[in-house]
């Protein structure tokens, strides 16, 4: 974990064009997913960030093969080795939780340490337990660690504990393999979840209803090797138009995929933003006397958690109140308070829900970047801010984006990178 900070000169209109990466958060369920064979699988249009690093290191522990040029990634899984992953690996990762599914499946047990992440709010394991348990599993008490067996896994109809993002994916990496069929329930539908599915099917998995919240799922025997584009990233897409929209600049968004973002425009429009829609672009326009909305973020596809913090930095512009219900996670409201630092007025209803008071004129500050999101919409405040804004712990921001600092700077914005 490096303690680098941006230094921001504010007030930068952008413009030109810029590529979207691909998406973080498939990229870590399709490297699990990768796990299930023991052929080689080759992923392209990986992206070059800290969080696929952390994974990376984690599989040379299981002792699997793989190579990673900061786009395209190897990975051989001949075998998995029946190791408890380090607790300080774990910890710095979320989504290792992702490779409780793949272990179970190859070694038949698994134990993990308790994964860590972002810190937003409690975020309970029990919808992936239930859904391995649903699947023939046996979850064995264990106050340290997670700690999982089974003889053989078999196909149910089950539901969900809740539409969990990475419960979801677990479940599904455990039912490609079981004997027989699976409906899962109440599953998560995000693009990132349709992208590992799509992967998996390309390995000879047998997925329908893929984007639906009911997954049929007929197990295989075997999966094979293949090679995948991973999907582009659409909350970097949706942070890369605000930033656009913020500074009021005349930008171009590349390897878009409008459709994961479909009630991203529409808030867009409300708040009246200019931007033209293309196939696989977007074209932000500038525009002014925006106007303050009510903003609620649910699972997929309403209004994503993972925006939330980015989208309220613009509404901070609107002409009025606007209002934020966050309805999936405690404590993900912080980021707030570092706004405030540089000159914004709000008021915190209770840990889910906020009013935002616009419109502000950004001063620059020294702030934090307290998570991933957070960190991003800081550094929205911070192109929009009048000054030079100092941002500490990027290191959250590296985790997600990648060479964010440099693609906004490719757009005219002015970020320094002090290590
Ligand atoms: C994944 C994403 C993360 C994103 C989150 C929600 C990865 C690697 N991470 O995390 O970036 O922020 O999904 O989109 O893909 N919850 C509800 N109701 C629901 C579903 C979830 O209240 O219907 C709550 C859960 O209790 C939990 C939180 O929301 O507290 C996170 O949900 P979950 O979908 O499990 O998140 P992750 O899979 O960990």
């Amino acid at each position: 974990m490096h303690t680098d900070r941006f230094k921001v000169t504010g007030g930068q209109k952008l413009s030109g064009q810029v590529r979207v990466s691909g998406s973080k958060n498939a990229t870590l369920p399709i490297i699990a997913a990768a796990l299930l064979t023991d052929e080689p699988v080759t992923l392209t249009n990986v992206p070059d960030i800290a969080d696929i690093y952390t994974m990376q290191h984690i599989l040379k522990f299981l002792g699997v093969e793989s190579d990673f040029d900061g786009s395209t990634m190897k990975i051989h899984a001949h075998a998995i080795a029946n190791v408890e992953v380090e607790h300080e690996l774990v910890s710095k990762l979320r989504a290792s939780i992702l490779l409780l599914a793949p272990l179970l499946v190859r070694n038949t047990e698994v134990r993990l340490a308790f994964p860590g992440g972002c810190v937003i709010g409690k975020r309970p394991v029990d919808a992936h337990l239930s859904a391995f348990e649903a699947l023939g599993a046996e979850v064995l008490d264990d106050k340290e660690l997670l700690h999982i067996k089974v003889d053989k896994l078999a196909g149910k109809d089950f539901t969900m504990t809740e539409a969990s993002v990475t419960g979801t994916e677990n479940a599904v990496m455990a039912a490609v393999l079981a004997e027989g069929k699976t409906t899962i329930r109440l599953a998560a539908s995000e693009p990132h979840v349709q992208d590992m599915c799509h992967f998996l099917n390309s390995m000879g998995a047998k997925i329908e209803g893929i984007g639906t919240h009911t997954l049929e799922i007929t197990g295989v025997k075997k999966l094979h090797g293949t090679e995948y584009r991973v999907t582009s990233d659409y909350i970097e897409a949706g942070t890369l138009v605000l930033a656009a929209a913020i500074t009021g600049g005349d930008v171009e968004v590349l390897d878009v995929v409008p459709h994961h973002l479909d009630i991203f425009w529409q808030k867009l429009r409300e708040v009246g933003v200019h931007f033209e829609l293309g196939e696989s672009s977007v074209r932000v326009l500038p525009s002014k006397d925006l106007k303050p909305i009510r903003l609620q973020t649910a699972v997929f596809p309403s209004f994503p958690t993972d925006m939330q913090a980015p989208f309220m930095t613009l509404l901070t512009q609107a002409n009025g109140k606007s209002f934020i219900f966050e309805t999936l996670f405690e404590g993900r409201l912080q980021y707030l308070y570092e706004l405030e630092k540089m000159g914004l007025d709000f008021k915190l209803i209770n840990p889910y829900q906020a009013e935002v008071c616009g419109p502000t004129t950004f001063k620059g500050r020294e702030v934090q970047s307290c998570d991933l999101r957070a960190g991003a919409a800081v550094v929205l405040a911070a192109l929009a801010a009048e000054g030079e804004t100092i941002i500490d712990n990027i290191y959250y921001i590296d985790r997600g984006y990648e060479k964010l600092d440099q693609k906004l700077n490719s757009l005219g914005a002015k970020i320094e990178r002090i290590k």
